[in-house]
């Protein structure tokens, strides 16, 4: 199997890169990403020399590119994780989330159809070679927020609250319209918050861990009582990998450990944890259009394809709190560079001086 996993330099797409390459050592992986700010080769450097992996720094809305890899490597299956990610940023900049997140995945599809349709020339043909998949990596924050209690369907109506997840759900919904319309073989995943090694500064969990360890303050939006259910990466890593080989054609696959923090009570066990004082924390302005709780039902997946996740909480924060302490240059190479900015602009209610 020839597979390109696009966004692959990125928190996610690391992690997935190194578990396939692991796990199906009889795979080629051709990881193409364009390396934005989020995008680090660092990420990937303990893969070393190995023939089945192959990177190469591309856009995803670069579509002579795409053709280029499609046809040289003989692409199929995409694993599409090549997104704006931060939602902080897509309410200052919602562009590129939109060319990346919806125009560069139908893209993908549109390449990916062209390659795999049996007879590419007829606009009625619905038979695709055999074995081929365009897996989406989608997010929980397209079904919108949650009250108080309920959890996550797939079958929900999509209603996204942000300029990140309305791009995330214009994406879920071409890629479905490229299943209806031209039978294309596809499946979505949608899941919850993850949290571990290689994750970019900007989100909360490795940006209180690294102002912690500096002994800045922490950022907290609003009342902090907003709820997220985390799943640790590479359960999330697994998951995909089990629906890219299982998961049944058109189907949508939400993913979660069942897992619900309050985001005040994550912070307060990172300040724990690292032995720091609770006086760091500072409440600042809330995130407009701030959902109040993100949780998945993961029924379908663990039923219907025996996925299980493998980390609970309490074993997944220690070892992503341990890997940080691990890894401190890592850290330094990224916030030396243009982050401090972001950080300056972005955290204007915290001290001047970049704490
Ligand atoms: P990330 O921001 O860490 O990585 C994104 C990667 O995509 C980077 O390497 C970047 O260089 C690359 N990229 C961006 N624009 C590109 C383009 N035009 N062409 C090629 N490459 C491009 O993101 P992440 O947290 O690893 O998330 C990966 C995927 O998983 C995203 O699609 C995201 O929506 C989804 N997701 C993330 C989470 C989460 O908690 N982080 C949860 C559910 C789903
Ligand atoms: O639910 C899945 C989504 O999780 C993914 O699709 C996104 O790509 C990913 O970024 C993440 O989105 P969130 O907005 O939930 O993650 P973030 O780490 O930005 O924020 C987590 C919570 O913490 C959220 O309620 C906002 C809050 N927060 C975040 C930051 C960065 C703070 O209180 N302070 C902060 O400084």
């Amino acid at each position: 199997m020839n597979v390109l996993i696009t966004g692959g330099a990125g928190f996610i797409g690391s992690n997935f890169v190194k578990y396939m390459l692991k796990e199906h050592t009889e795979y080629n992986i051709i990881n193409l990403d364009a390396l934005t700010y989020a995008g680090n080769l660092e990420n990937l450097k303990n893969i070393g020399d190995n023939e089945k992996y192959t990177f190469i720094k591309a856009d995803i809305r670069d579509k002579k590119k795409i053709e280029e890899v499609f046809k040289e490597y003989d692409i199929n299956a995409v694993v599409n994780f090549a997104a704006e990610s931060h939602v902080d940023r897509s309410i200052e900049e919602p562009e590129v989330f939109l060319t990346t997140n919806v125009i560069g995945t139908q893209i993908l599809l549109d390449i990916a159809k062209k390659n795999w349709k049996l007879n590419p020339q007829d606009k009625h043909c619905r038979k695709y070679k055999a074995g081929v998949n365009f897996l989406q990596v989608s997010t929980d924050e397209v079904y919108g927020e949650l009250g108080k209690e309920g959890l996550f369907v797939e079958t929900m109506p999509l209603l996204p609250n942000n300029p990140y997840s309305a791009s995330k759900a214009s994406a879920d919904l071409m890629v479905r319209a490229y299943h209806e319309t031209f039978g294309m073989p596809i499946n979505i995943t949608r899941c919850s918050n993850n949290y571990g090694p290689y994750q970019f500064p900007e989100k909360l969990i490795p940006l209180i861990i690294n102002n912690c360890l500096k002994g800045n303050d922490l950022p907290i939006y609003g009342d902090g009582m907003q709820i997220r259910d985390w799943l640790y990466v590479t359960d999330h890593c697994s998951a995909i990998d089990t629906v890219l080989h299982r998961g049944i054609n058109g189907e949508v696959y939400n993913i979660g450990g069942n897992n619900e923090k309050a985001n005040i009570e994550i912070v307060k066990l990172i300040i724990e944890a690292l032995g720091k004082s609770e006086d760091l924390i500072t409440y600042v302005k809330d995130r407009p259009g701030h959902d109040r709780r993100y949780a998945i039902d993961n029924t379908k997946i663990i039923t219907e394809l025996g996925w299980k996740p493998s980390y609970t909480f309490e074993e997944g924060i220690k070892e992503t709190i341990k890997w940080y302490l691990d890894n401190t240059q890592w850290m330094e190479n990224i916030v030396s560079g243009n982050y401090m900015g972001y950080y300056k602009k972005m955290y204007k209610d915290v001290d001047e001086d970049g704490r």
